[in-house]
């Protein structure tokens, strides 16, 4: 990811807001910072190849950091919270 940020000149906090914008995700990304604000809205004068596409998506291994909502979420954030 980072390579491909350097190839248009960006950082991969804007690689990625794009490549969610790409794929048609709504994104949000809230900053108190002024200079972030900018460079969060900095992100429309580039666009991604084909196979830099390709490549994103295929570093995706199906694997969650957080618990599956389709899965007996309710069940497991209330045994969570007793
Ligand atoms: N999370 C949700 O489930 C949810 C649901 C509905 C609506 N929202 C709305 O979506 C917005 C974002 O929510 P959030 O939960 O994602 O906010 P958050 O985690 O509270 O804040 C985003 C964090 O990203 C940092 N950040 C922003 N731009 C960055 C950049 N370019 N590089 C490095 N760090 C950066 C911000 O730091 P700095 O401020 O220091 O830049 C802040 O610490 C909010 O307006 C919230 O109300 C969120």
């Amino acid at each position: 990811m980072l390579l491909i940020a350097e190839r248009h000149g960006k950082t991969t906090t804007q690689f990625m807001l794009r490549w969610n914008i790409d794929r048609n995700t709504a994104v949000i990304p809230k900053s108190a910072n002024r200079e972030r604000l900018k460079s969060n809205l900095d992100i429309f004068d580039f666009t991604f190849s084909a196979e830099e596409m390709n490549k994103i998506a295929n570093l995706d291994q199906n694997k969650r950091g957080f618990v599956n909502p389709n899965n007996n979420f309710f069940l497991w954030i209330t045994q969570f919270l007793r």
